[in-house]
């Protein structure tokens, strides 16, 4: 494998974990970010973020002299640098009209057009829309510099994992040469391979996550169904994931998904299929079903409550998206709270990524660092995050602290005996 000089514009989890882990794989790589404060602290080796393995691999990396850290896009193209490859890892937020907003992409593009050495591939990482590879070429207006799409699959919480052992390999590009040079970064890693044209890589990362959303929506709607009928959602998910064809992953019921990824993608394919003119009714359902999930949720809360939110003191456990990470954006956790603060509900929280309130995000509601303050005085005890320490809480204390002792589990997080023993009652998801 030929170690590659390698440019990674952003420093979110994506690029921060295709850095890191490119560094890893003996490729010198810049990481460019706009955030100076950023910037300042990974150099000193403090990962903002909650992600196993990666504080030790960028420690590694900027040990030996492979991962380096500078302010802006443009820094990274110092004379004695000059980088074979450029990875745009920057924000593809969700926009106002449901579409993938571009601006940070172009932004980058615009930044550095000028300053890619001849032959210097440019690489989309971040999830984009079918099309961003041509109309970042036309952008560029450099013929010399190849555009492929090499989409993420991490997830949070296991990214580097993930990186290091993918799946596969996804590169797309109208330029086989570029691609093939793109593939041969993570030769290391032995994944199967896909080279594709552009159009397609760009759709996978779609048709990825989408189809993941909608497997969680049919089982978050399947659990509704085994209320109605009397069977028990776990055992109809066993039964179903034991067929290779459907497996177990990806089959628990929950408060509804959520995340950075999850919702933006599925919106964006929505609008993506629009402006192609491609009636996706399936994909609309599946998105419909999720915020149907959230409604649910609120009914559960509301009825264990003894009926009204109205002043009623709720007391969360979990904010976080899922388990094991510490990020809050369109966390499923969060917009249950949303909706029942608009009942009047008040709301105590305890997460144990999130130890503090964090603005614009857990407005409303009072964050505490100790399991017991949500549950004292408690109308309902709400479990919204499957943290696998939740399981083993004090359930006595809080059973003796909740003014109503009674846990909605929306995970099916804990095991219902032992919660009842303790003197609460249990309500979880598709099971009694
Ligand atoms: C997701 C995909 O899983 C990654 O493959 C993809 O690379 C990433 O988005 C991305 O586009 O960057 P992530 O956002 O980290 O990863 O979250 P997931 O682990 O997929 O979970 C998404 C949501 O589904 C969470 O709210 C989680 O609690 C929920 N979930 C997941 C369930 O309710 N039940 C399950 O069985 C699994």
């Amino acid at each position: 494998m030929f170690a590659r000089r390698i440019v990674v514009v952003g420093t979110g989890y994506v690029g921060l974990t295709t850095g890191a882990c490119l560094a890893s794989l003996g490729h010198r790589v810049v990481c460019a970010d706009i955030n100076a404060e950023k910037i300042a602290r990974l150099r000193e080796g403090f990962v903002p973020i909650l992600e196993p393995g990666l504080p030790e691999l960028v420690a590694e990396g900027q040990a030996a002299g492979r991962l380096s850290f500078v302010v802006g896009a443009a820094t990274a193209f110092a004379e004695d640098f000059s980088p074979e490859v450029v990875f745009l890892c920057v924000p593809t937020p969700m926009g106002p009209d449901g579409a993938a907003d571009l601006s940070a992409v172009e932004h980058v593009a615009r930044e550095v057009r000028d300053l890619l050495p001849p032959g210097c591939v440019i690489v989309h990482k971040s999830t984009v829309p079918v099309g961003t590879n041509a109309r970042t070429g036309a952008l560029l207006g450099r013929p010399d510099v190849p555009v492929v799409s090499n989409p993420e699959f991490l997830r949070e919480g296991s990214a580097v994992h993930d990186f290091l052992n993918p799946d596969r390999i996804v590169v797309g590009s109208e330029a086989q040469d570029a691609a093939e040079r793109v593939a041969a970064l993570y030769s290391r890693l032995g994944a199967p391979t896909l080279l594709t044209d552009s159009a397609s890589a760009e759709l996978v990362k779609y048709a990825a996550n989408c189809f993941l959303a909608m497997k969680l929506s049919y089982v978050n709607a399947l659990a509704e169904l085994c209320e109605r009928l009397g069977a028990d959602v776990h055992e109809v998910t066993d039964g179903m994931g034991h067929d290779r064809r459907i497996g177990q992953a990806f089959l628990a019921p929950g408060p509804g998904w959520g995340g950075s990824c999850l919702p933006k993608d599925t919106s964006a394919l929505l609008r993506m299929s629009e402006g192609a003119g491609f009636d996706f009714p399936l994909l609309a359902a599946c998105v419909q079903a999720n915020d149907h999930t959230r409604d649910r949720m609120v009914d559960k809360i509301r009825s264990a409550a003894g009926g009204s939110l109205a002043s009623a003191r709720i007391g969360l456990l979990g904010l976080t998206f899922k388990a094991g990470t510490d990020d809050l954006r369109d966390s499923p956790a969060l917009r249950v709270a949303e909706a029942l603060l608009a009942e009047g509900a008040e709301l105590t929280a305890y997460d144990p990524a999130c130890p503090e309130p964090v603005a614009g995000f857990t407005d409303g509601i009072s964050v505490e660092d100790d399991p017991l303050l949500c549950a004292k005085d408690a109308d309902a005890i709400v479990v919204l995050t499957e943290w696998p320490q939740f399981r083993s809480l004090d359930w006595p204390a809080l059973a003796r602290a909740a003014a109503r002792p009674v846990v909605v589990d929306t995970r099916n997080l804990l095991d219902p005996e032992v919660v009842r023993r303790a003197g609460l009652a249990w309500v979880g998801v598709g099971r009694s």
